[in-house]
């Protein structure tokens, strides 16, 4: 099987999760907080070497108050309990969004998790919190209009690449496969500019149920499938 090197993943379903099980929509994201941990394991053991996640959008934020407080501390809680895990595993964590609207404390917690782990040669993952692809795109338009302002950049030597390198996703390979589960056929403002040539994958399955056997299901889809990059087919 041809194992895609970047697996990207919109995790959708769990207040539809925990609302079939008769419980609150919080219930289904402590669910799907675990189900990452899992995956992060299972995705470096079957050779994925990138795995990124996206837990808050910037759309999430008009959600009610308390779903909203509640995966700040699943995610608050997360931060800090991933040190750990991210060192015995040898992972990279990488966390991407506009962190400014974060809680200071959370917002240190990323900063200790990034350096701590930034040496790690395991799997790469990285979280998206607080992020939208256009809010980024906005914020790299910005960056690079601040240089050609400075001087330092001319307008005629801006490229695919310079764009690419004003992202949050600088240096990280773009993805190659997208899985969103629990069927919704959207992309949801994530990754706009990276998922251009990625395959796309959705599942019924919601995220509280996500585990091995969908993730092979997913990448063998992928490599089943003939690729094209603009015209090129690799
Ligand atoms: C979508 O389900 C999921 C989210 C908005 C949040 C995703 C967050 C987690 C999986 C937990 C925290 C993540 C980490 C990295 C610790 P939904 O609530 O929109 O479900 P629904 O569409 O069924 O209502």
């Amino acid at each position: 099987m041809n194992i895609p090197n970047h697996v990207a993943i919109i995790m959708d379903g769990n207040g539809r999760w925990a609302k079939a099980k008769g419980m609150p929509r919080n219930y289904g994201h402590v669910q799907g907080a675990k189900t990452v941990e899992d995956m992060c394991e299972i995705a470096w053991n079957m050779g994925i070497k990138y795995l990124t996640v996206y837990a808050f959008s910037t759309e999430n934020w008009s959600r009610p108050d308390d779903e909203v407080n509640a995966l700040m501390k699943l995610l608050r809680n997360y931060m800090k309990n991933c040190i750990k895990r991210a060192s015995a595993n040898n992972m990279r964590v990488r966390v991407i969004g506009d962190k400014t609207r974060l809680d200071e404390d959370i917002r240190k917690s990323i900063a200790d998790l990034e350096e701590a782990t930034k040496d790690y040669t395991g799997l790469n993952f990285t979280i998206a919190i607080n992020y939208g692809g256009r809010d980024e795109l906005r914020r790299a338009v910005k960056a690079i209009s601040e240089e050609v302002k400075a001087g330092s950049l001319e307008p005629s030597d801006i490229t695919e690449e310079t764009i690419a390198m004003h992202l949050d996703t600088a240096g990280l390979p773009d993805p190659d496969l997208l899985i969103r589960t629990c069927g919704e056929l959207r992309i949801s403002n994530f990754l706009l500019w990276q998922i251009s040539y990625s395959e796309i994958y959705v599942t019924d399955v919601p995220w509280p149920d996500f585990n091995k056997e969908e993730l092979v299901k997913a990448c063998e889809a992928y490599s089943g499938r003939t690729r094209k990059f603009g015209n090129v087919l690799k």
